[in-house]
């Protein structure tokens, strides 16, 4: 299966994409991960992927477009491929459909995430994320079990990512608003978009999901 998910910053897309892959078996391909490892990594593109990030702006459409489309070409994505955080913008949304026609392959589904802008600030300051699995905590919403550690068996430090302060928030939801959520009317266009209350329960939220996508 061949899915997307989208949303705001702070819906739940990576806090659903880690589930979704362990229930579908498909590969997790998470753009704003893809650049937070290159940053750790001291590459050319993190570097100056980290300039747009850390002030919550879109990184340029030709560098995130590249890298997709070399991601989608690798073996683990014939199993199926959840896309997170890409597309973000109607130039890349078109990228990607033409990448995939060449591929020969179409999405499943595109899941929508939605949740009121109100919340989001708050569930974005609180955020903590595994150094090692890059898991997604709430110091209030979902805690991990031992403070600071993560769950998992890889027992991760916890951190708080440089751009979930006040002043990058705002901006990554004024680009949201602006440049993202247009794509909601492209693949309502396309028929394949599955609208999910996000402003649930995490567990409520993923059976949404699971039923939507099967259905
Ligand atoms: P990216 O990493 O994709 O960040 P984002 O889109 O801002 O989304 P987030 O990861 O912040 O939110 P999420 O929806 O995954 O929420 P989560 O599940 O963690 O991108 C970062 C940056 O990279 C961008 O700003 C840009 O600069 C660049 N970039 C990436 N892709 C790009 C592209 N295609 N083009 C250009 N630039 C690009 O949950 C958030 C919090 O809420 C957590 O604390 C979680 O525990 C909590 N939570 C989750 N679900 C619930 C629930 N149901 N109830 C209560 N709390 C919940
Ligand atoms: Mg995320």
């Amino acid at each position: 299966m061949n899915l997307l998910i989208m949303g705001p910053p702070g819906a739940g897309k990576g806090t659903q994409a880690e589930r979704l892959i362990k229930e579908l078996d498909i590969t997790h391909i998470s753009t704003g991960d893809m650049f937070r490892a290159a940053i750790a990594e001291g590459t050319e593109m993190g570097l100056k992927a980290k300039e747009y990030m850390d002030k919550g702006e879109l990184v340029p459409d030709e560098v995130v477009i590249g890298m997709v489309k070399d991601r989608l070409q690798q073996d683990d994505c014939k199993k199926g491929f959840l896309l997170d955080g890409f597309p973000r913008t109607v130039e890349q949304a078109k990228a990607l459909d033409k990448t995939l026609k060449e591929l020969g392959i179409k999405l499943d589904a595109v899941i929508n995430i939605e949740v009121p802008m109100e919340k989001l600030m708050e569930r974005l300051t609180g955020r903590r994320v595994c150094k090692n699995c890059g898991a997604s905590y709430h110091v209030v919403f979902n805690p991990p079990k031992e403070e600071g550690k993560c769950d998992s068996s890889c027992k991760g430090e916890l951190y708080q990512r440089s751009d979930d302060n006040e002043e990058s928030v705002s901006t990554r939801l004024n680009a949201y608003m602006e440049k993202t959520k247009p794509l909601i009317d492209y693949y309502s266009e396309q028929g394949i978009i599955k609208n999910i209350n996000g402003d649930q329960e995490i567990d409520k939220v993923l059976a949404d999901i699971l039923a939507a996508v099967k259905s």
